[in-house]
């Protein structure tokens, strides 16, 4: 937990750890916030390895292709994946829902990638995969060093995954490294909410803001910037956002 006055901030978790914030509130000059010790990516890697199984039903109860579809739809994936060698990447492919949704909005199949950290997660979205009848070239790395060259993806994209670091930032720029020059950038987080608040707590992640989200987005000089809510249906409503902006060119 932190308490700042007058924006000097007093970090009280133990020294080093990368914390992320869960809530914050003003009282008069005091600003005080509640942040949680991030998980390291091994130790997430083991949580995702431990639900790996289930995921597809996570991702059924929360229509997550629906949603994933519509939002990608609205961000224009299909016009930005219209060219004859264009390339996609799926950071936090998890068992490959987005994959899924992407290709659902394509006339025909793309290259495709995804990376996970999580071995399980993999081998899940391989099982899916084949289900789907789609190709997905998958390696198991860290979307803070993805194993691609510079401008390689004309669309780089990451569904519930940025939530997860300490500074999704870092992420981000990450992503937009392997981006080409004009290419479409895409993000859906969890968002500040009744059921993000539950997240909050099971998995230690950011619920975000509107603005914190186009924030990032602007801080990352990207272009375009777009938002829209995602309904992740009764369960949940719209509990996530997404985020989609261009590479200047
Ligand atoms: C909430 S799941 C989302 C999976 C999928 N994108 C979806 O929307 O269904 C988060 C995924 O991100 C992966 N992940 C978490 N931190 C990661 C990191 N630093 N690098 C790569 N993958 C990560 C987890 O292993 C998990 O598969």
């Amino acid at each position: 937990m932190s308490v700042t006055e007058n924006m000097k901030s007093l970090q009280t978790g133990p020294p080093g750890q990368d914390t992320i914030p869960i809530a914050s509130r003003d009282f008069g000059s005091w600003h005080v916030e509640i942040s949680r010790g991030a998980r390291t990516p091994c130790v997430m890697a083991r949580q995702y390895d431990g639900v790996a199984e289930n995921w597809p039903r996570t991702a059924h109860r929360f229509q997550l292709e629906a949603a994933y579809r519509e939002a990608l739809l609205a961000s224009g994936a299909h016009i930005a994946l219209a060219g004859s060698t264009a390339r996609a990447m799926d950071c936090g492919v998890g068992s490959g829902t987005l994959s899924i949704a992407l290709a659902s909005i394509l006339p025909k199949q793309i290259e495709c990638h995804g990376i996970d950290m999580s071995r399980e997660m993999l081998a899940t979205a391989n099982i899916a995969m084949k289900q789907a009848k789609l190709s997905l070239t998958l390696n198991q790395a860290d979307i803070l060093s993805i194993p691609y060259p510079d401008q390689f993806f004309d669309l780089v994209m990451a569904a519930h995954v940025l939530e997860h670091l300490p500074d999704p930032r870092c992420a981000l720029s990450e992503m937009i490294r392997v981006l080409k020059p004009g290419g479409l950038l895409f993000v859906c987080m969890t968002r500040r909410s009744f059921f993000g608040a539950l997240v909050q707590l099971r998995w230690r992640t950011w619920a975000i803001t509107e603005r914190q989200g186009v924030g990032w987005m602007r801080d990352c000089e990207m272009s375009n910037v777009a938002f829209q809510p995602v309904n992740l249906g009764a369960c949940a409503g719209q509990s996530s956002l997404a985020f989609w902006a261009h590479k200047p060119g």
